[in-house]
């Protein structure tokens, strides 16, 4: 039997580097050598055990780990895609199951029933990782394999900007997380005519700049509002992607937009948040999108079109990278704050 090292949760107060056997797949199922995983915050709610996480129907013991890319190495009796060993795949972490009424209409990214990767199966933090067929996806040789790794946040938040429809309007990205620079990105891309981002780190805002925002505001260190309104004529900007999850943040953002204006909704307050529901939506007429993942899969074909064309600059976004045995100094900076998007290379 041939084994591997993967980082395996075995109880909710202890994950560890494990050596167990390479996974066999089924049908419907492809064996991916796992090439570069991203940490993403999913994964600190998950080894921090906080109440998402108590809630979320994880069983134990499982391997960590939803956003990844690799090589297909074997493939189960009917993956039933065309997929074949050799081939280099970026995974979607959405599994649907393809009966509900939802994923009938065209919208498996929210099915009834839906599982996600690395957290109601076992993940990619790992040298290798069973994978749903139907969620792995073909990449091209141009995208490297860590920006591979993130092509599942970056859809994320390219779908909010997208489906915001930004094209020569103002933009304000709330949180310059991985969401909300890949946001930035996006709206770089796709045309907006001003972009602004917020956030309260200055390493993170100095990354946003770099990826394409034209204006920065630390809402700690200067009147967000005030600052918005000079630069809209007392308006309010047009767009507003709100990717940073602080309730106050959030509440604030419905003053910041314009009347008749979008905000594109992808943060996840810990608590419910109160808005005053007349002046914040109703007299304002602000339009209201959540954004749960990627549309299955055509933000995939977009985003990865784009990447190919060199169209989407997401490289800054990378902080740092370490090998699989580095987990816990991994962690811990994410955890800081420090550096941005960090990458296992298994
Ligand atoms: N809807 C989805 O499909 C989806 C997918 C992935 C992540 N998320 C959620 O999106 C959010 C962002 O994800 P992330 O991985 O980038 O998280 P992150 O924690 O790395 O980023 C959040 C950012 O918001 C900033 N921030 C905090 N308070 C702020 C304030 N008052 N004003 C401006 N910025 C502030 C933080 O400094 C941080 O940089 C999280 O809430 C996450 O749970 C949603
Ligand atoms: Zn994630
Ligand atoms: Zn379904």
């Amino acid at each position: 039997m041939e084994y591997m090292k993967a980082l395996v949760k075995t109880a909710p107060d202890h994950a560890e580097i494990q050596k167990i056997p390479i996974p066999e797949c089924g049908s419907g199922e492809v064996l991916v050598r796992v090439r570069s995983a991203a940490l993403c915050g999913t994964d600190l709610h998950i080894l921090a055990w906080n109440s998402w996480a108590q809630n979320s129907g994880i069983k134990f013991p499982f391997i960590l780990g939803h956003e990844c890319s690799g090589d297909i190495v074997a493939t189960g009796d009917e993956s039933g895609n065309s997929l074949k060993v050799g081939d280099k795949v970026a995974v979607e972490t959405h599994v649907p199951c393809g009966r509900c009424d939802q994923c009938l209409n065209g919208e498996q990214h929210i099915c009834n029933n839906l599982r996600i990767f690395g957290v109601h199966m076992n993940g990619c933090f790992a040298e290798y990782s069973v994978v749903p067929a139907l969620c792995a996806r073909k990449i091209p040789d141009a995208v490297t394999y860590d920006i591979g790794s993130m092509m599942e946040p970056i859809g994320t938040s390219f779908r909010a900007v997208q489906e915001a429809q930004v094209a020569g309007l103002s933009v304000l990205v709330v949180g310059c997380g991985p969401i909300g620079l890949f946001a930035v990105a996006s709206a770089s891309t796709l045309g907006a005519e001003r972009i602004i981002a917020a956030d309260v780190s200055s390493q993170r805002l100095e990354i946003a700049g770099e990826m394409g925002a034209d204006i920065i505001i630390d809402p700690l260190r200067e009147d967000i509002l005030q600052n918005i309104l000079n630069q809209t004529n007392g308006y309010g900007v047009d767009v507003i992607i709100e990717a940073s999850g602080n309730s106050s943040a959030l509440k604030q953002s419905f003053q910041l937009l314009r009347k008749g204006g979008t905000i594109a909704m992808v943060g996840l307050p810990e608590q419910p948040v109160e808005l005053e529901i007349g002046r914040d939506i109703v007299f304002k007429e602000a339009k209201i999108m959540g954004i749960h993942g990627r549309r299955m899969f055509g933000t995939w074909s977009k985003v990865e079109r784009l990447l190919k064309a060199g169209k989407l600059y997401v490289e800054p976004a990378i902080t740092h990278r370490f090998s699989l045995d580095g987990w816990q100094e991994g962690v811990q900076l994410a955890k800081s704050g420090h550096g941005c998007k960090i990458i296992f290379q298994p």
